[in-house]
């Protein structure tokens, strides 16, 4: 049989999947994937069993059920104080992943660039890929803060889309107003282009509080901002989340929606329709805090240096004073033979380059937690 040719040749299985499996395989605790194993608000539940016996088995309209719509606009309006039109300025999609496929097919054309930092998501630049395009890769530094004038240096004609993650995956870091800044000036100063905002972890933030591109008037009219159910509300397999983005904008990125997946499932939508009045997210932040600090202290014991974390369920680390490995070796080693599954950071740079980090996941219940780090505190 003849093989295809491949569209993304340089691509694999992403780590994720890779430390996932050994963890499963090895039988170790998996700190590895961004997925929180604590069960979900009994009231969503409760809804989803009525929704399921009900009437809502057949295709929503494209852009997503008329009252998800509505229920997302005001949330903007609440959380941000910005008002959205939620015929033309939402869209519900198949997690924040499908926004931000959809929103990169509609921006990027063969040759354009799109600017992505590293260390970053992993679908941003295969996307861009899938276009046509070229992903111009800029390293954060360390401590995975931004050098805004590195960000500027990459950009050139071809350049359409700016892409950010904020909080962000993997570091924990939380953009400041001087970031935000720094944002505004970059796209002042470079009119033609778009800014592709990744806000999926907009209500886990801590002392650092997130800002988010919905409040600012001088970008947003140039913006998509990507929010995630899923993260929300601890539902990531319910593959849910939504796309706010000016009306010139959502136009083309419906147009290729509706032949991506053309509508998200419909009993999801009605049970988040159900439920977004009452959740109170109010308290997600502080609920994510505690296990932010019950972790780091069952960590103070350990050899590993734990980094700051402003927000994110995600806590990086070095092992310098454990091991001279490289972080890949490091984290297999760690879920083989010390039951521990964790993700390199080196997974999330392009160029690959090993800091000699790991990420934990610390959206666990209690008792996950607390044998975990027992372990750690072992190595
Ligand atoms: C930064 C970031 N963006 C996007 C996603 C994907 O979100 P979803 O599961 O809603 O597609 C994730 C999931 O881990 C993420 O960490």
């Amino acid at each position: 049989m003849s093989k295809i040719k491949s569209k993304l040749p340089h691509v694999g299985t992403t780590i994720f999947s890779v430390m996932s499996k050994m963890a499963a395989e090895h039988n170790a605790i998996n700190l590895s994937q961004g997925f929180p194993n604590f069960p979900v608000a009994p009231e969503l539940v409760e809804n989803y069993k009525k929704v399921i016996e009900g009437e809502y088995h057949q295709y929503m309209p494209m852009p997503g059920s008329p009252r998800l719509l509505v229920e997302i606009s005001e949330k903007v309006s609440k959380h941000y104080g910005r008002n959205v039109n939620p015929e033309e300025e939402v869209l519900v999609t198949s997690g924040a992943t499908q926004a931000i496929y959809t929103v990169i097919q509609a921006i990027i054309h063969r040759e354009d660039e799109a600017i992505v930092l590293d260390p970053s998501y992993d679908c941003y630049a295969p996307s861009v890929e899938l276009a046509g395009g070229k992903p111009i890769h800029v390293n954060m530094e360390a401590d995975f803060s931004v050098d805004w004038n590195k960000v500027e240096d990459a950009i050139s004609a071809k350049t359409k889309l700016l892409i950010i993650n904020n909080p962000h995956n993997p570091g924990g870091t939380v953009f400041s107003e001087a970031d935000m800044q720094a944002i505004e000036l970059i796209m002042e100063r470079n009119p033609h282009v778009y800014l592709l905002s990744d806000e999926v972890y907009e209500f886990i933030h801590f002392e650092q509080k997130h800002i988010s591109v919905n409040t600012r008037k001088a970008i947003r009219e140039r913006s998509f901002i990507v929010s995630s159910f899923g993260k929300t509300f601890h539902v990531t397999g319910w593959k849910i989340g939504y796309l706010v983005a000016p009306k010139f904008l959502m136009e083309e990125v419906k147009k290729i929606h509706q032949y991506v997946v053309f509508c998200v499932n419909s009993t999801a939508q009605q049970t988040l329709s159900n439920y977004l009045p009452q959740a109170d997210l109010s308290q997600l932040g502080e609920f994510y805090q505690k296990k932010r600090d019950f972790f780091r202290g069952l960590m103070k014991n350990s050899r590993f240096e734990l980094l700051d974390c402003q927000g994110t369920y995600f806590q990086v680390a070095r092992y310098n004073e454990i091991s001279n490995l490289g972080d890949v070796d490091f984290a297999t080693e760690m879920t083989q033979k010390h039951g521990v599954a964790v993700i390199p950071v080196s997974g999330f740079n392009k160029d690959q380059h090993d800091d000699h980090l790991i990420r934990f996941c610390f959206a666990k219940d209690e008792e996950t937690i607390i044998k975990a780090t027992e372990k750690l505190c072992k190595i």
